[in-house]
């Protein structure tokens, strides 16, 4: 077996290459030795995150299915972590770190939940003084893409810099959630702030990303019809009207009116003869 971070798991690659997905959302940690895992109990809980480091000097963060633990009636979070990799994959985000599903015995422990390939040496958005222009842009991109899967926990500590330009969105599990009596497009203050003091000219790399979101609309839905279990109806109908809302928007050239443009326009001409 190749030494990946994490491997495919036979028997679900060919459905999902049907897809055109290249990687699986289910896979294995079987065929990787463990040299230790480095874990955290949670309070009256009985299992949280694990980090889980191989021979080969690799890790991952393992995170179990908390339905397999919890009483309370949960959400599938170990999918959601792996179908928001598969959607950052679909529309070119490039943030989110490998991540499957996995359900292994090794030894006597089941690891049954998702693993997410581990970021080295990364300091979370609390750590760091200011963002590069590159690491803003993207952040700006991963609060967009937030607002289509309804991930309501992009918190600073979800964030990761590794001091090279890049960041890195871990903690995908809170998203495809959405109560019968929200409302569907219910914005992030965030969002509001970004498309008010923001002109369509001036954040290519969001429009870039929204005709993403739209040209693949059919196959991030069939996605999560095949892959989300809970909700799924509800999920649906979120991502399509926010894709198409901000499509629209894009379109339209809302919520930016001409009059506001030419204003821009007019200041550029005016600086440009300074
Ligand atoms: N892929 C990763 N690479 C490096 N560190 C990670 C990764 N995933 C999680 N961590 C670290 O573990 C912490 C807890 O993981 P997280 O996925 O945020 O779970 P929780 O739901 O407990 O917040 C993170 O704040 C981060 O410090
Ligand atoms: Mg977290």
């Amino acid at each position: 077996m190749a030494k990946e971070e994490i491997t495919n798991s036979k028997n679900n690659q060919s459905n999902i290459l049907d897809e055109g997905i290249k990687e699986g959302i289910f896979g294995s940690i079987k065929d990787k030795e463990i040299d230790h895992v480095v874990y955290d109990r949670w309070m009256g809980g009985p299992r949280g995150p694990e980090k889980i480091i191989f021979k080969d000097g690799s890790a991952v963060m393992f995170k179990c299915d908390i339905r397999h633990y919890w009483m309370a009636d949960n959400p599938d979070t170990a999918i959601r972590e792996a179908i928001v990799y598969q959607i950052d994959k679909i529309v070119g985000l490039g943030l989110v770190p490998k991540t499957m599903v996995i359900d292994d015995v090794i030894g006597n422990i089941r690891y049954d939940g998702s693993v997410q390939v581990w970021i080295k040496n990364a300091k979370d958005g609390y750590q760091i003084d200011k963002f590069t222009d590159k690491e803003r842009n993207d952040f700006e991109r991963l609060r967009v893409f937030d607002f289509v899967i309804g991930n309501s926990d992009r918190h600073l500590g979800n964030v990761l810099f590794t001091g090279d330009d890049k960041l890195h969105a871990i903690d995908n599990n809170a998203c495809l959630i959405i109560n019968k009596d929200e409302d569907i497009l219910s914005f992030a203050s965030s969002i509001i702030y970004f498309f008010s003091r923001n002109v369509v000219q001036d954040m290519p790399h969001i429009v870039d990303l929204i005709v993403r979101f739209y040209e693949n609309k059919d196959k991030i839905l069939k996605l999560l019809d095949r892959y989300i279990h809970d909700n799924t109806e509800l999920a649906k109908v979120m991502v399509e009207s926010r894709i198409n809302y901000l499509y629209n928007m894009l379109k339209k050239d809302k919520p930016f009116p001409r009059k506001y443009l030419e204003w821009r326009n007019g200041l550029k001409r005016e600086v440009d003869c300074i």
